[in-house]
């Protein structure tokens, strides 16, 4: 029997997921369909009701569920606990485990372009929002030595540095020791909505002077180049943006259902595609 996935949100119509997920399961013969739930967040427990009720193999969670669907499910994993949101469900056996792969599916993807293993890199993340969190979380969660956070609200990146659990060297900034220390980072993770469409002038630091070999991941992906990674490529850094997160993300969850890691490059090429070329 056709195997049925999914990813709920509100709103959810313009989700990539279904095409990047369909086009795996076609590229792989995997007989199953992926298909995108607009749920409101008072029907979110019905709607998982009917999920189990109908033996969905298993679903994605993107805003604004993240948070709450931790109270349906049977299991959570430790990192989605220690972050404190879901954003895939896999049913084993009827029962529904929540994870969270947007920290993993980050890292795999900075992973991909770094050309050493990342334990030993010097790290500064800005922001700290949900996507800062689920990715320093998951940084520390696999032993990286230092990660700085800085973030406009100073106190946030401290709260966010105090609530880990993993140990983890690491120090909270405000923006202007983030501009004054940029150059000491091999790895410049930008997580804030500065410079997303449309005020695609806005950014975070005014590089000025890059580690050598440094490199600038902006998980933004509308535009393709914020004005970071503009600048980090003129200043000789290896730039990454945000579909890669986007991608990986929903490679590791695909993994997680089928046992089976899908071309990610062919998932990006859709992503891509759909996103305007
Ligand atoms: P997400 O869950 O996508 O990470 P979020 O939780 O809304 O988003 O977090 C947004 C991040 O962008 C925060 O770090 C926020 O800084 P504050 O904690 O000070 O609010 C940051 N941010 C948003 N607008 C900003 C701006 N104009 N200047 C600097 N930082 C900004």
């Amino acid at each position: 029997m056709k195997q049925l996935y999914g990813v709920i949100g509100n709103p959810i119509g313009h989700s990539l997921s279904p095409h990047m997920h369909n086009d795996a399961f076609a590229a792989l013969g995997i007989d199953a369909h992926y298909h995108a739930f607009a749920i409101e967040e008072e029907k979110l427990g019905d709607a998982v009701k009917g999920f189990k009720a109908i033996g969905l193999s298993g679903f994605n969670v993107t805003t604004p569920h993240k948070v709450n669907i931790m109270q349906y499910l049977d299991e959570i994993d430790e990192l989605a606990r220690q972050i404190g949101a879901v954003n895939t469900v896999v049913n084993r056996d009827g029962k529904l485990i929540g994870y969270n792969t947007d920290g993993i599916g980050y890292v795999r993807s900075l992973q991909s372009i770094s050309k050493e293993p990342l334990h030993q890199k010097r790290i500064l993340i800005i922001g700290a929002g949900g996507a800062s969190r689920a990715i320093f979380f998951t940084l520390a969660s696999m032993g990286v030595a230092a990660v700085d956070i800085a973030n406009r609200t100073l106190e946030k990146a401290a709260e966010l540095i105090g609530s880990c659990r993993y140990s983890i060297q690491a120090e909270a900034l405000t923006m202007q020791q983030a501009q004054d220390r940029h150059h000491e980072y091999d790895i410049i993770i930008q997580t804030t909505t500065l410079g997303m469409y449309p005020h695609v002038q806005d950014t975070p630091l005014q590089l000025q002077q890059l580690k050598e070999g440094a490199i600038v991941s902006d998980i933004i992906y509308n535009p393709r180049q914020t004005a970071l990674l503009q600048a980090a490529q003129q200043h000789g850094a290896v730039i990454q943006n945000g579909i890669d997160m986007f991608v990986y993300q929903g490679a590791m969850a695909f993994e997680m259902w089928t046992s089976q890691w899908p071309d990610v490059e062919r998932m990006k090429q859709i992503v891509i595609t759909k996103l305007g070329g």
